[in-house]
């Protein structure tokens, strides 16, 4: 190894990390002489279309490590990639761990790296939706107050972070790693051939993604969100990527017949990234509970209702085309219609989205670490 290289280790752990982690490690080995980069997967998701999918999308190399943790109830998993990521760091003891996002793979891999004495980088800081009993707010939460670099998408993080009295000097508003991901792989994702092979080219579609336990894990929700889907159908069809928690959830409660009965829509598998992207891009609105999916819709300008009572990205709603719905259906419905009827928010991209944030962070780690 060439002498003082300095090494990174970047944690992956569920859907929403790979496309956080691609674009540093695409700048990150431009500076073989600098750094020497490894990634490693907890495996918290782990199905191919959660998982391998983006590897090959997003010209991921394989992980150098994979740690197979899989799912169990919080505890369980967050203590699983404990033990396997403390094995690794022991044996390749990293000068620096960058975790992103605010999944448990974020925050039990923050827990182990400070207490070997090893500088967390967080890329996504401060956000937070004020909402304690999402199991993400809490993650946020505890790996913030652990890291030593915080690496901050919007506003708002910095606001956070100060009022937490967390010191500027180590937080940084880089912008937004996962647009970089979506200005990159914009181009390609034309090529997507999964929006006419399900008969939507040139026709207004909605696209739904759900899988936040206040939606998808109460029987009665989940059944009023499929009546909402059946009003809706009837002024567009509707394609809905299904996540493998919501799918469960749909089996168990026996909704799979109530959700295929509904005219127009389309269930699917969870999508790969350039056909999620070329599916969003065409869509005269998205329905979601998903924390990077009304990021990228306001970026790409689509209208977007988030079926949530709080975000974490309030710069979508100041900004973008997000629209919070809370628990109320009855609006959201109404809201959809007028968005399918022409009546749309018209947003604006945020500052420093531009494709360029991972560039900006590895210019600070390059002074940092
Ligand atoms: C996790 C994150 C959430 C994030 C989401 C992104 C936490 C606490 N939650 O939620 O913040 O928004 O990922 O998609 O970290 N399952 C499979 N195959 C898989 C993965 C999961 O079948 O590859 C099923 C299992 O039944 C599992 C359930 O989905 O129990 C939930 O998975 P888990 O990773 O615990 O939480 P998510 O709901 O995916
Ligand atoms: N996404 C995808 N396929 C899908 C649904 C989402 O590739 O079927 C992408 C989406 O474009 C975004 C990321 O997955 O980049 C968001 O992940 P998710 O909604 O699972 O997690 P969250 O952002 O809510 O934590």
């Amino acid at each position: 190894m060439l002498a003082g290289r300095k090494k990174i280790l970047s944690v992956v752990g569920a859907r929403p990390n790979f496309m956080k982690v691609g674009p540093l490690h695409r700048v990150i080995r431009q500076f073989p002489e600098k750094f020497l980069h490894k990634v490693v997967h907890t495996g918290q998701h782990y199905d191919e279309r959660m998982s391998k999918i983006f590897f090959e999308d997003l010209e991921l190399p394989k992980p150098d490590f994979y740690l197979g943790v899989g799912s169990g109830s919080h505890s369980e998993q967050t203590a699983k990639v404990m033990i396997e990521f403390d094995h690794v760091v022991e044996r390749e003891r990293p000068d620096i761990v960058i975790v992103v996002g605010d999944v448990n793979s974020t925050v039990a891999c923050s827990l182990v790296a400070v207490k070997k004495g090893i500088k967390v980088a967080h890329v996504e800081a401060g956000l937070r939706s004020f909402d304690r009993s999402m199991p993400e707010e809490i993650n946020r939460i505890v790996t913030d107050a652990i890291s030593e670099l915080l690496f901050v998408s919007e506003p708002s993080g910095m606001t956070n972070l100060v009022r937490e009295g967390i010191s500027e000097k180590k937080a940084f508003f880089v912008g937004n790693v996962m647009i970089d991901s979506l200005v990159y792989f914009l181009p390609k994702s034309r090529q997507s051939g999964l929006r006419n092979s399900l008969g939507l080219d040139g026709r207004n579609y909605t696209v739904v993604t759900l899988h936040r336990p206040t939606n998808v894990d109460d029987p009665l929700r989940l059944a009023k969100i499929f009546d909402m889907f059946e009003h809706l159908s009837s002024s567009a069809s509707i394609v809905f990527p299904i996540h493998p928690r919501t799918r469960k959830q749909i089996g168990e409660f026996g909704l799979m017949r109530r959700a295929t009965a509904i005219p127009s829509l389309q269930l699917i598998d969870p999508a790969g990234y350039l056909d999620f992207l070329a599916l969003m891009a065409g869509a005269s609105l998205v329905v979601t509970d998903s924390g990077g999916v009304q990021e990228e819709t306001t970026f790409l300008g689509i209208p977007c209702l988030t079926l949530r009572q709080s975000t974490e990205r309030p710069i979508t709603i100041e900004q973008g085309t997000n629209q919070l719905c809370g628990e109320d259906l009855g609006i959201a419905l109404r809201r959809a219609q007028a968005i399918l009827g022409g009546e749309k928010k018209i947003g604006r991209i945020p500052e420093l989205w531009d494709g360029r944030a991972a560039e900006r962070i590895v210019e600070i780690l390059l002074k940092q670490v």
